[in-house]
Formats: structure tokens, sequence, C-alpha cells
């Protein structure tokens, strides 16, 4: 219950021993030999202009969507309206949390995933491969929009609470962007209200002696709609590209948009919920908060391919779901087991 930054404490500054449950096994290790880096990076979509609706930058803008989605599905966007000194908040808030007395951090200890705030190293320990080193606070908003801020940590209460106000216009506009990018009206997405449910994932992956033989998170998709992250300056995201790993380097400003798998299949497959994972950094401790768009949990609604992405050219390639059974599915399994994308 001390977590990964609890063991690096307790040595105390000399070298840090890392449990073999952290080792990746040597399958794995000898796959990652395998796979060339590639230098090629993820799209910069610059959104200024954005509002404008009609105008020729919304329409490079969604042009440029649609191919990142298509070919990467995953890009940064920047001029996206947040203040930079909103995203600093944040992230100094994540570290200020883990960094607080291991005391205040243990009342929020669980791996309950119906704990609304829970804060734990590995939530599928007992599932995966091998451990991830990394802490995170997972902060729980499937069943509404808003979070009490009564239940947030008191360190991180304030600029939290700030980062998700000012998402709230960005995500709706992401929708836009991406319905347009799909060839549907403008509110297509929005309407099934797929940026309604989010949960937000903080992580602090402390420095790590042993980068090349652990992970801070292992290969995974997404089982949201969309995932808008919010990195530090370290880097060690990297996403599968052509079968080659490709690093998304930090831009400072920047927000990481990717597609999950639940708008793959709403997609009927045009857009990708592609592979990813974070490599450990040997001297600097990382920050990083994901916000899941999950859509509408309960009551429970039916998502399925949209219909007018089905036609003869292009099957409808998955069944129907509901949020709530796609999320159960996606925690009873380890992270970097295969997704549940319900094939037809
Ligand atoms: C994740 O995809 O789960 C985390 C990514 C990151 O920390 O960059
Ligand atoms: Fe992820």
């Amino acid at each position: 219950k001390l977590g990964v930054k609890g063991l690096v404490d307790a040595a105390a500054g000399g070298s840090v021993v890392i449990p073999e449950i952290f080792i990746r096994p040597p399958d794995e290790l000898a796959e990652d030999l395998e796979l060339a880096r590639t230098s090629l990076q993820v799209p910069v979509i610059d959104l200024m202009g954005v509002d404008d609706k009609g105008s020729s930058p919304r329409e490079r803008i969604v042009q440029e969507v649609k191919q990142a989605s298509e070919e990467w599905g995953f890009f940064h966007v920047v001029n996206h309206g947040i203040p930079i000194k909103v995203l600093k908040e944040m992230l100094t808030g994540v570290s200020e949390f883990n960094e607080q007395d291991l005391q205040v951090k243990k009342q929020y200890y669980s791996r309950d995933p119906e704990k609304l705030v829970r804060f734990n190293s590995n939530y599928d320990l007992y599932m995966s491969r091998s451990a991830n080193w990394r802490d995170s606070l997972f902060i729980d908003m499937l069943n509404s929009y808003h979070v009490d801020p009564q239940d947030l940590p008191s360190v991180c209460r304030d600029p939290t609470v700030d980062y998700l106000n000012h998402l709230e216009k960005l995500v709706h506009t992401l929708f836009e962007l991406l319905s347009e990018a799909l060839g549907l009206e403008t509110n297509h997405l929005n309407q099934m209200e797929c940026g309604k449910g989010r949960s937000l994932a903080c992580h602090y992956y402390p420095a790590c002696p042993m980068p090349d033989q652990t992970l801070g998170v292992s290969k995974h998709t997404d089982a949201s709609f969309i995932t808008v992250l919010l990195q530090d300056e370290i880097g060690g995201l990297q996403v599968l590209h052509e079968n080659q790993w490709a690093d998304v380097e930090p831009i400072s400003g920047s927000l990481i948009v990717n597609i999950g798998d639940l708008l793959q299949i709403l997609s009927n497959d045009k857009f990708k919920s592609v592979i990813h994972r974070a490599i450990g950094n040997v001297s600097r401790t990382r920050t990083s908060v994901a916000c899941f768009l999950d859509g509408v949990a309960t009551p429970p609604k039916v998502y399925g391919p949209i219909m007018e992405l089905i036609t003869k050219e292009s099957p409808q390639m998955y069944t129907e779901f509901t949020v709530r059974d796609y999320i159960i599915k996606f925690f009873s399994r380890g992270l970097d087991e295969k997704s549940g994308l319900n094939h037809v």
C-alpha cells in the first residue's frame, strides 16, 4: 500500500531495488527489440479559428482531424483555448497529491472500481503480466457530468475543478469536429452524449532505475469514446504506428487527443483506437492526466455503429453495447490483455 513512490522513498536516496513483479516477461522484452522505433511525429492540429463555423480554418481543422483519426488515432491540439496556467496547476496538483504524507494518501487507497475517488498503483495487479511503475489517482464521474469538489483530495481540489470546467467547451468542440470528420451533422456525437460520463486518471511515474525492463503503463487501447491527455515536459508516451513505436513528444501547452474503443465502434472502424504505452524515465518523475470521455452509463444507453456509416462497402462491424457493460468488461481484465471490442 506504499505505492511505487513508497518503494522509491524507502530506498532513502540509496539505489532502488525493483521488485520482480515489475520486470516484464522475456517474450515481451524480446518483442520490443523487434519493433523498430520511428521518428514519425503524431500530427499537431492548430485549433485557432475553430469557432468560426464554415470558415476555411475550420474546414482545414476538420480535414486534419479526419486524417489524424484515420491514420494515427492520436493528435495534439494547440491553441485549444485552455490557459497554460490551468494545465500547469493541474499537473502540479497531481505532484502535490503524490508527494504529501502517506497517511493522507492512504485515505484514498482502494481497488474498488465502485469508489468514485481511488488511489492505487496497479488497479489490475492481479490480472496483468507485470506491474506498472506508477501510482494513479482515479476520479470517476461516469454517472454524472460533475464531481462533488468535496470528494476530491484537498491539495488538488481547485486545480482539478478548474481544469474540468475548462475542458467542457473543448470536449464539445472536439465531438463537433469528429462528427464532421465522419461526414455526419455537426451535433451528431454530442447528441449521442458521447462526452457525458467522464473520468480522470492522474498518473505519477517516479523516476525508474530500469526503464528498459519495466513500463509506466503497459500497452493498451482506451475504453473511452475519446481521451484528452495532459502530460508534462518529460515524455515517455509512445503510440504504435505502422507497427513501430512513435514517441509522442511533449509540446508545451498542447493537449493530446486519442480515439478510444467506443468511437472506433461508433465509426464502424473508420477511426482507430490505437495501442499506446508509457515508458519510464531514469532520472525524472513524470506526471500526466488522462480524461476519458465515456458517454452515458446510467440509465443504460445503447450505443452501436452509427447507421449512416454502415453501407454495402462498409458493413456493420460491431454489435451494440452499453457503456456500463463495456467498462465492467474493461476493468475485469489486465490492461495489457486484448481489448473487448464487440465484433459482429
Ligand atoms: C495512459 O495511456 O494510460 C497513460 C498515458 C500517459 O501517461 O502518457
Ligand atoms: Fe491510455
